[in-house]
């Protein structure tokens, strides 16, 4: 038995589609542009170190992380790499960021001051990237108040300001805010090339940036959603030809382990908030809220089997659900379930689960739980 048959519940991380993707943005931010590649939250669930070794292998310039426990993780795979943390740095961390070198995310003078006291005490340098709000407003110092605090920050001893960045709030679903973010933004760089500041980092543009903005491009570009091979959804239209040039990485599989006839009018799960029309073929699969497949997919989702489309009837629980087979002939306990990807001619994208499941792409990947073995195909990985 290979290591995936013994799996109930598993995901598939494709390494080449990472590979091709992190190619395809480099290609379309062009050779002078840095690539700060995110990997938040497990890689987005595809599991860090792995696709941290992977993007190193591929060439990122920089990885962009929610917290320092991350950018250890990383550390433990390849020493050197330059590391953002894009969370502000609590009191407590700031002697950890400045020995283990990961630049922080500044947006006031408080937190500056504690950096350089740290580097002052460490006898090493701090290294930070300002953050200018221009409309998400979580972090970043006010657009009105950047110019003097970045004057500040430079006379601070050991605090090294290797970049000046911000967050666009919707760029996959408002040009003319993003726009407007993007001209506070320049607007405050302007004087500053003028003196001929220069930093070695700018940056604004996530993957919806990538695709839209390519006036944000600046220096360096920062995707999250787009390295895993998934187009950020929203209202602003993506040129067609873009969703072709990049593949999903990620596949979502579980086994079928039990297949039945229930009668009309059967109930089916908790609460038997779903009852059979007719006799209908049901499959029991091994996947549930417990994998992070969501239970406000109940009645809503769909899954593959054998190539076919076959709808979650009930409510999906812990460990299991229960599907319409019918119309699929054949299905017996140990065959394969897809939950997200391809099987034959039919797929389940992020975005159809992000649908089923009332939220967005970001969370159906980041949700799949640590029981969900990944396995790793097409490269090597740590
Ligand atoms: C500050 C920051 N930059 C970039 C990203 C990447 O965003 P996306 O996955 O939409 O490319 C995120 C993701 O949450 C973020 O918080």
């Amino acid at each position: 038995m290979s290591v995936k048959q013994s799996y109930r519940c598993w995901a598939e991380v494709d390494l080449s589609a990472l590979r091709e993707n992190l190619g395809w943005i480099r290609h379309k931010v062009g050779p002078a542009v840095k690539v700060m590649t995110v990997v938040k939250a497990d890689a987005y669930g595809h599991g860090l170190k792995q696709i941290a070794a992977l993007l190193m292998q591929s060439g990122t310039d920089v990885f962009g992380v929610a917290n320092l426990a991350e950018a250890h993780a990383i550390r433990s795979v390849g020493k050197g790499w330059p590391i953002l943390m894009l969370g502000a740095c609590l009191p407590n961390e700031v002697e950890t960021a400045v020995r283990d070198q990961v630049s922080v995310t500044v947006s006031s003078l408080e937190e500056a001051q504690r950096l350089s006291d740290a580097a002052a005490c460490l006898g090493r340098q701090a290294l930070v990237h300002l953050k200018i709000d221009t409309g998400m407003g979580r972090l970043g110092a006010r657009p009105a108040d950047a110019p003097s605090l970045l004057a500040h920050l430079e006379t601070l001893p050991g605090l090294v300001v290797q970049g000046v960045y911000t967050h666009f709030s919707s760029a996959e679903s408002d040009a003319k805010f993003t726009r407007q973010q993007r001209e506070v933004f320049q607007s405050l760089l302007g004087p500053l090339v003028k003196q001929g500041r220069a930093f070695e980092y700018i940056h604004a543009n996530n993957s919806a940036g990538v695709l839209l903005e390519p006036k944000s491009v600046f220096n360096t570009v920062r995707p999250g959603l787009l390295v895993y091979g998934i187009i950020p959804p929203g209202p602003r239209k993506i040129p067609p030809q873009f969703k072709k040039l990049v593949r999903p990485a990620l596949s979502w599989k579980c086994r079928v382990s039990l297949v039945k006839t229930v009668p009309a009018k059967y109930p089916l799960s908790y609460g038997q908030t779903f009852r059979t029309r007719k006799a209908t073929r049901v499959a029991t699969i091994t996947a549930g809220y417990g994998d992070g497949y969501m239970r406000s997919g109940s009645t809503k989702a769909q899954v593959l089997i054998h190539g076919k489309r076959c709808p979650v009837l009930g409510r999906i629980t812990m460990d299991q659900m229960i599907v319409d087979v019918s119309r699929v002939p054949g299905v017996q306990a140990g065959d394969e379930v897809v939950l997200l990807g391809r099987q034959n001619k039919a797929e389940i994208k992020a975005t159809d689960l992000a649908e089923w499941f009332g939220t967005i792409p970001w969370e159906v990947l980041t949700n799949i739980t640590y029981r969900v073995p990944r396995v790793y195909l097409g490269g090597h990985a740590a």
